[in-house]
Formats: C-alpha cells, sequence, structure tokens
C-alpha cells in the first residue's frame, strides 16, 4: 500500500501490508471469524497514516495523460486518489472501508478538490461504481479474502472509455523487512493477471506486462530491492 517507502510493503507504523498474509490472519488467511469489510474497516480505523501519498507506477503512467475521469479500486487512505484529482482528474475512488472512504472525502475537501473526488463505498465483490472512466488503477488490490478479482478487473476493463487504460500494479516481492518470508507466498504474475482478465484481443491491447524492481525504504530506513507486477491494458478507440 501507499506508505513510507512508496511501496506498499510498510505502512508508516512499520506494520506490513494486512493485504499480506499476517501474524494475524496467518498464511495467507484471514481470521475465520471476521469478514472482509469487518477486516479492512478494523484495519483502516486502526490506521490512518499508510496509502496517504501516489503509488510510483500510478504517478509514472498517468503524469503523461490529459486529464479525464479516473477510477480508483481499493483506493484505501487515498494517496493515489488525491493525486490525481490535483493533477484535475474527476476520480471515482472505491473502497470495502467507510472508514476510508469518509477520511478521503473529508481530505479531499481539505485540499481544495472536493469537488473532483467522489469517494464511494463498494464491496468490489458484490457492486461496481456506474460510469465510464479513461484510466482504472488497482494499486496492491490484494486481500486475504476470497474476492473474483478477475472478474472486477474485467468489468474494470469493460467500464473504460475507448483508448482508456487499466493499470493493475501487484507486489511482485517480499521485503526483507517484512514478517513475512514464507517461500510459499503467491503475487500473481502481470501475465497471470492478463489471463484471468481474459480480454478479447480486438478490443484491448496489452501496453505492458512488466516486473520493475525499484530501491525501496522499509520502516528504519533500512533499504531494498523490491518487485512490482504490472499489467497495463488499453481499450481499443472506438
Ligand atoms: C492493500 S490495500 C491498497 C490500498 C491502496 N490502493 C494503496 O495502494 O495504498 C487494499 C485496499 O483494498 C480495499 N479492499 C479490500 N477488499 C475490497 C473489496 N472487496 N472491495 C473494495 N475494496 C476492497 C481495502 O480496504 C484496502 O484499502
Amino acid at each position: 500500500m501507499g506508505s513510507t517507502d512508496q511501496t506498499g510493503f510498510t505502512d508508516q507504523t512499520g506494520s506490513t501490508d494486512p493485504s499480506r498474509p499476517t501474524a494475524e490472519t496467518g498464511s495467507g488467511h484471514a481470521p475465520a471469524e471476521e469478514d472482509a469489510a469487518r477486516f479492512w474497516e478494523r484495519i483502516h480505523r486502526a490506521r490512518s497514516g499508510w496509502g496517504t501519498r501516489v503509488n510510483p507506477l500510478l504517478a509514472e503512467v498517468a503524469a503523461p495523460l490529459r486529464p479525464g475521469a479516473a477510477l480508483d479500486l481499493g483506493c484505501g487512505s487515498g494517496g493515489d486518489s488525491l493525486w490525481m484529482a490535483q493533477q484535475g482528474w474527476h476520480v471515482t475512488a472505491v473502497d470495502i472501508s467507510a472508514t476510508a472512504v469518509r477520511r478521503l472525502r473529508a481530505r479531499a475537501r481539505e485540499l481544495g478538490v472536493g469537488e473532483l473526488v467522489s469517494a464511494e463505498r463498494h464491496d468490489l465483490a458484490d457492486s461496481f461504481p456506474d460510469g465510464g472512466f479513461d484510466l482504472v488503477s488497482a494499486q496492491y488490490f490484494q486481500t486475504p479474502f476470497e474476492l473474483p478479482r478477475g472478474d472486477i478487473l474485467r468489468t474494470a476493463a469493460r467500464a473504460l472509455r475507448p483508448g482508456g487504460l487499466l493499470l493493475v500494479v501487484d507486489h511482485g516481492s517480499t521485503a526483507p523487512w517484512s514478517w513475512n518470508q514464507d517461500p510459499d507466498v503467491h503475487y500473481p504474475t502481470p501475465e497471470e493477471t492478463a489471463a484471468e482478465l481474459a480480454l478479447d484481443p480486438a478490443r484491448w491491447s496489452v501496453l505492458r506486462a512488466d516486473m520493475p524492481r525499484r530501491r525501496a525504504t522499509g520502516p528504519a530506513g533500512e533499504t531494498a530491492t523490491v518487485i512490482d507486477n504490472v499489467l497495463l491494458v488499453q481499450r481499443a478507440a472506438a
């Protein structure tokens, strides 16, 4: 998630990303007694500091674009949505956590971009926001719960306007400072995500499917090379 190091690996208190397997959730499993909505609500209520800055791969992809309508899937604390609004995008920001949505709305008003940000609570497993988008961003849209991610991302691809872009960025490696060094953790590769999407190549093309490395900084100031899994898809122009 957006964090001190902007990698999504740690939050500003140095805890591990809750989308990853945690000591609390076990080896990639959420606590049996808690559902996704309660889990993420609890996480967001407890932590107000992370995810407040733009993720670097979103900035890289979106900065050269002419601002239009954007959708931020699993917006978290809203660093990406706020950044996009500050660039002039009309942003629909969606999260399962009511606290995350409420805070983002308030922060957008504080920053003077309240008119540009529509923050909506959705469990994307059940509902999807209305509208057509020039850019859909799913940054570290990962969760320890069952999620029909392929279906959600396919819906997102269909919600693109002609020429619109879908950017999916996932964790690709475990930082050394992450408590979880389980070698069995599997991060979806860009190719796997593309295969899950199963998009008609006549209507959507893959512009980018790669696993860039970069230096990230951990909670104690330590640095390491981390990997992001990146998929960028474009809807054909009408
Ligand atoms: C790993 S965090 C990433 C947050 C943000 N995109 C970032 O990069 O900082 C995943 C986000 O997805 C949200 N989320 C998880 N499951 C969801 C669902 N079923 N529907 C909507 N949002 C969900 C969580 O509340 C959390 O904010």
